[in-house]
């Protein structure tokens, strides 16, 4: 549970990040000094063309990835000082994805893909998988295996992932990329209310113009930097 000081404290702290890649022999810049401070309980999504450096941004928040430069502090913990086994651990415990394509376990059934999570951190809450499940409206699914749920059903499962294990940020990488457009309205309209309705965190990395609508915060990534643009505003 939060305390008042605690949702004052921002969740996620991002300085002077740099990114570059080595590729035949040249150094590529993907990232350069992006500064951002994300804080307890917001929505944010990150625009930009394809190929701009959303991806590799959001690895870096979660740690799989590290900076050439600059720092990531999440809750407080600076995720680029901790050894690769420590950013794993953390990550685990208190970050949830949602993916463009899903990336369900093939061979698990719907109700052990949401157990996994948990299974991670050591606990076993099948009351707390069926629970989610439900909530993404699929309760019935439980013993399916992914391949015979659609796409849309499929993100909502992964949307249940994401938000199973009580995580304090949830990453979401174009999770309506590969839904039409009705679906991804759907999916779109859970991700926000149930990660809203937890007090999540939410960074989304989108194309889309309703995502960046719900959104108290739009950023764009262009030429390397993150710029802030102002939130689009509802009908006022
Ligand atoms: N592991 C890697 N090695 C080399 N280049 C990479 C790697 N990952 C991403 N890139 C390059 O970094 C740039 C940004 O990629 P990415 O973050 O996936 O973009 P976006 O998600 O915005 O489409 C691209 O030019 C991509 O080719
Ligand atoms: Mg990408």
């Amino acid at each position: 549970m939060l305390t008042d000081g605690d949702s004052r404290r921002p969740l996620v702290v991002l300085r002077g990040l740099g990114k570059s890649y080595r590729e035949a022999e040249r150094e590529r810049s993907v990232l350069r000094d992006v500064n951002a401070t994300i804080g307890r309980g917001e929505l944010a999504v990150v625009l930009g063309r394809s190929g701009s450096g959303k991806s590799t941004l959001l690895n870096l928040i979660s740690g799989i990835d590290l900076p050439t430069s600059g720092e990531v502090m999440v809750d407080g913990i600076c995720l680029t000082g901790l050894s690769e086994q420590a950013r794993t651990r953390f990550r685990r415990r208190h970050i949830g994805f949602v993916f463009q394509f899903y990336n369900l376990i093939p061979t698990l059934t719907v109700e052990e893909n949401l157990l996994l999570p948990l299974e991670l951190n050591g606990r076993r809450d099948k009351g707390r998988a069926l629970a989610l499940l439900a909530e993404v409206g699929l309760a019935d699914r439980a013993a399916s295996f992914p391949d015979r749920l659609s796409g849309g059903e499929q993100q909502r499962v992964a949307v249940a992932r994401a938000l199973v294990h009580d995580p304090l940020l949830v990453l979401a990488d174009e999770p309506t990329g590969n839904l039409d457009a009705e679906t991804g309205g759907q999916v779109l309209a859970l991700l926000d209310r149930l990660s809203r309705a937890a007090g999540k965190t939410l960074v989304m990395v989108t194309h889309s113009v309703e995502a960046a609508g719900l959104a108290d915060r739009v950023f764009s990534v262009q030429g390397g930097h993150l710029v802030e643009r102002a939130p689009l505003l509802e009908d006022s």
